[in-house]
């Protein structure tokens, strides 16, 4: 059936019907489109264009056809189509009301929106899920001290907890822009008609209302014309995936042989078909490359929209493939790092001995001198020429007594060979947002009661 045949002597070719259709990917908003159809029945009963009795059947109808299977003929161009066909079949010539006043450029805004809304409230918790196995663990190894790097080079060293407060942060903002990307999709479109506005003086706020919108849309050409509520949700998707990806990247490292930090789980692991020992990181490396996949269809989606000519056109068809691709990348993403997180072990003495061998103290050395009143600059330097002396006599940290740090350097005062303890260091450090051992503690019970109100 279809919806617009009256202006053509002959019907569309089988291979522009196949090329057209997007049944196969639209059908996933069959919930929204009837949800959508429903509330605009009884804004039609509202205008006086159906009898309660008719605006009675077309909901029932609709309730059933919620319940029946997806059987497409190929004359059924996209959801909004197959569910009018069904409605006819069901509700019989009524069914020809249903689409009065109403373009279907403004539908499939409105059933994007509505699927969009639920879809960001799922991958909220799932991130809240995440961001909670993060704080598990922890909790679990409180104390442990890590290097941390820059230049992918040892730089300071800070507490585990730490470290992981560092991604929680990062999805407590990916968690933000799904609740801004749902505000954006949470308007009203119905109303709009093809581009200039419903010729029915339908009561848009009361549609609002049933449909629970926050508002309505101010402008029908923006409306026929928008995507960018898609985009938001698809930008949000890509800067979550780029966080779990640098997660998985980072202990890919950290559980290899070289680093020896994590375990993880047989769980998430997988063999090799001819080597008998590897314990590859396959799950992490999965997360890492479908991450490619959610950022393709953000460019891919950007890159059709950009040269559009206002308003409507068909091109804007393609945008549900990179949208629920995007979200079923970023759902199964999520679900795997939660469970990679849940089941990984850290062995603190690894990277307990990875920054007690380094020079991750040489910035401790150099601010207290600082604050024992030497010019930062010259402080600077002064540490600088100890790890020379260090790494040509080959000494690490701990083979450094008080006395021989004093002949090194007079400004070495007794006291300064308790900075070559890293975890010294650290207590330098408790100011919001840093490393020391109080802050961090701060930081972990600020974060469980963000997350309890996933105020994040
Ligand atoms: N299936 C179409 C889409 O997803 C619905 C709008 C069709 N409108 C049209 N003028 N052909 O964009």
């Amino acid at each position: 059936m279809k919806l617009w045949g009256g202006r053509f002597e002959s019907g569309p070719s089988e291979v522009f019907e196949r090329f057209s259709g997007s049944l196969d990917f639209d059908r996933r908003l069959m919930d929204a489109d009837i949800r959508g159809s429903q509330a605009f029945a009884r804004a039609l009963e509202r205008v006086g264009i159906l009898t309660a009795e008719e605006r009675e059947r077309i909901v029932a109808a609709f309730d059933q056809i919620r319940k029946e299977p997806v059987d497409p003929n190929a004359a059924d161009e996209d959801i909004h189509t197959f569910v009018i066909r069904k409605l006819k079949e069901r509700a019989g010539a009524v069914a020809d009301k249903i689409h009065t006043g109403r373009s279907r450029n403004e539908q499939v805004s409105l059933d994007t929106r509505l699927w969009l809304r639920e879809e960001s409230g799922r991958v909220r918790a799932l991130l809240g899920v995440v961001m909670g196995a993060l704080l598990d663990l922890a909790g679990r190894d409180p104390d442990a001290v890590i290097p941390g790097y820059t230049h992918m080079r040892r730089a300071q060293a800070v507490l585990w907890p730490h470290y992981l407060l560092a991604y929680f942060e990062m999805f407590a903002r990916d968690a933000e822009r799904f609740a801004q990307a749902r505000a954006r999709a949470n308007v009203l479109p119905l109303g709009s008609g093809a581009l200039a506005g419903s010729g029915f003086p339908f009561d848009r706020e009361a549609m609002a209302q049933d449909l629970g919108f926050a508002g309505v849309t101010r402008n029908s050409m923006d409306v026929a014309a928008d995507r960018d509520f898609v985009l938001d949700f698809v930008y949000a998707a890509s800067m979550t995936m780029i966080h779990l990806s640098r997660l998985a990247e980072d202990w890919i490292l950290y559980s290899s042989e070289e680093f020896g930090w994590l375990e993880l789980a047989d769980a998430v692991t997988s063999g090799s078909s001819l080597m008998p020992q590897k314990k590859n990181p396959d799950s992490l490396e999965l997360i890492r490359g479908k991450s490619g996949r959610v950022m393709g269809c953000l460019v891919s989606l950007m890159t059709t929209m950009k040269g559009l000519p206002m308003t409507y056109n068909r091109d804007m068809q393609e945008d549900k493939v990179p949208l629920f691709e995007a979200a079923d990348q970023l759902a199964g993403s999520l679900e795997m790092a939660r469970v990679v997180i849940q089941s990984v072990k850290l062995n603190p003495a690894a990277p307990a001995a990875a920054a007690e061998e380094s020079w991750v103290v040489a910035t401790d050395l150099a601010e207290a001198l600082a604050r024992a009143g030497l010019p930062f600059h010259q402080a600077h330097q002064l540490a600088g020429r100890f790890v020379l002396e260090s790494v040509r006599s080959g000494k690490k940290p701990a083979d450094w007594t008080a006395e021989e740090m004093q002949r090194f350097a007079p400004e070495f005062t007794a006291g300064f060979a308790e900075l070559l303890d890293p975890k010294r260091g650290m207590t330098s450090r408790e100011i919001p947002g840093g490393t020391g051992p109080q802050s961090v503690t701060a930081a972990l019970a600020a974060a469980r009661q963000r997350l309890s109100e996933m105020n994040v």
